[in-house]
């Protein structure tokens, strides 16, 4: 069965997002914040304090460094040297859940569970060392409030986490109880971040001119550098960063797709901006179309944003591997021009997708220069989806100039490989800076 040529061109066009309408969204990103700044309830996105600014690059010492973001738990020992320069001394990473041996993110599993396993990595990355004191940086990436550099809150579990007993609580508080219980109490936590804010902390420090950091992910969030907000209780030079949960920014254009796919999920009306662009999405928004193109609707294909970016990897001449996985995922040996299709549509979401993630950053670049030029500046990302997915980082860039104009020539984003630990590190050192 050939697709229906019509029905492709319209479904193409649904994942189109033209110059005005981005101009629009680049423009609602904006105000959404302003009123933000102004009143939080009044905006969509949750723009959290960090209570930290930028660090000065001189920030020297050893710290422990936890990154805690996702299922796979890695512990840090790292050195910094100051002047931007830094040397891992010891790295240990474990999964939070291996099928069939244990599972810590599950609703069966306790917080004193999965915080000591957190707690022997850490003893494991001290070399069971209980004497010497140690200082460490926690990359908490959940939504969180805080009111100071420690005392991150958990809101709600996202990314499928279940655990008892964790939103709520303050996730340091359960670190230095398991900490205690193995005996290791003198590794003091004393700093937690976002890996947005990790992310910004660690291009930062080697890079200046840096204001904005991103995580282009199975999640997807940003975080910059707000001049207006100074707290006695942030550390850190240039004003405050916030932690945008930008995720969760609701005023843009869904399609139909988009809509269909909120309703039937696990939290319907949260995280709208997120299951438009993020990795672990935009492979159910391909599945959707293409189980309208195959005339099968409702049907679920399990294809994934890997799976996507392998589809549009494939330059053969005859499309085999891109075949192959179709015939894998879908069922269906499907002729050359319909993987072609298939293939055009998987580019088509994913240029949407950058194509947004770039317009939140240009809201963020006009936020920041106010009235005045836009200078010379960097954003930093860090993520599978940004590193690796085919069309990504390109048209990023492309509509970067589109919003942008000549300004863009002053606004470029680089790749912060791994700084969410890092970044954890620098925070700890900030705040045992004073
Ligand atoms: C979380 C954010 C996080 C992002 C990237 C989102 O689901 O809400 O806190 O920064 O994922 O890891």
């Amino acid at each position: 069965m050939a697709f229906n040529e019509e029905q492709f061109k319209e479904i193409l066009a649904e994942f189109t997002i033209g110059g005005e309408r981005l101009h629009e969204i680049a423009a609602n990103f904006r105000q959404d914040l302003r009123l933000g700044l102004r009143d939080v309830t009044l905006s969509s996105m949750r723009m959290l304090k960090s209570y930290v600014g930028l660090p000065s690059g001189n920030e020297k010492g050893d710290y422990l460094a936890l990154d805690f973001g996702g299922t796979n738990i890695r512990v840090f020992r790292i050195r910094l040297e100051g002047g931007g320069k830094y040397e891992i001394i010891k790295r240990v990473g474990r999964p939070l859940i291996v099928p069939g041996e244990y599972n810590y993110i599950s609703k069966d599993a306790t917080a004193e569970q999965m915080f000591d396993f957190i707690a022997e990595l850490v003893d494991e990355v001290i070399d069971g060392d209980h004497q010497t004191k140690y200082y460490l940086g926690h990359t908490f990436s959940f939504p969180s409030t805080q009111d100071n550099i420690y005392n991150a809150r958990l809101i709600i579990w996202t990314k499928e986490f279940a655990t008892q007993g964790v939103e709520g609580e303050i996730a340091n508080d359960l670190l230095v109880a398991a900490l205690k219980r193995r005996g290791a109490g003198n590794v003091e936590p004393v700093a937690v971040l976002n890996d947005t804010v990790a992310v910004l902390l660690s291009a930062a420090y080697k890079t200046p001119d840096t204001f904005i950091g991103s995580i282009y992910a199975t999640g997807h969030n940003t975080c910059y550098l707000e001049p207006s907000i100074h707290d006695p209780n942030g550390f850190g030079e240039g004003g405050m960063i916030l932690n945008l949960e930008c995720g969760n920014f609701s005023k843009l254009a869904p399609n139909r797709f988009d809509k269909e796919y909120d309703e039937g999920s696990e939290k319907p009306g949260e995280q709208r901006f997120e299951k438009m662009v993020s990795g672990r999405y935009m492979g159910e928004l391909f599945g959707m179309a293409i189980a309208e193109l195959l005339g099968e609707k409702g049907k679920q294909y399990n294809l994934t944003s890997v799976d996507m970016s392998m589809i549009m990897l494939d330059d053969s001449e005859k499309l085999t591997k891109a075949s192959d996985i179709i015939m894998a995922k879908v069922g269906r040996e499907l002729d050359f021009d319909d993987v072609a299709k298939v293939k055009k549509l998987a580019e088509t979401i994913v240029i949407r997708s950058a194509r947004l993630v770039a317009a939140s950053f240009v809201a963020l670049v006009w936020q920041r220069a106010g009235k005045g030029k836009i200078v010379k500046q960097h954003v930093a990302v860090d993520g599978s989806v940004y590193e690796k997915m085919p069309h990504a980082k390109e048209n990023i860039t492309k509509a970067l100039s589109e919003l942008l104009g000549e300004d863009a020539a002053n606004v470029d984003t680089i790749l912060d490989n791994g700084g969410s630990g890092l970044g954890a590190a620098i925070a700890a050192a900030m705040a045992k800076s004073n």
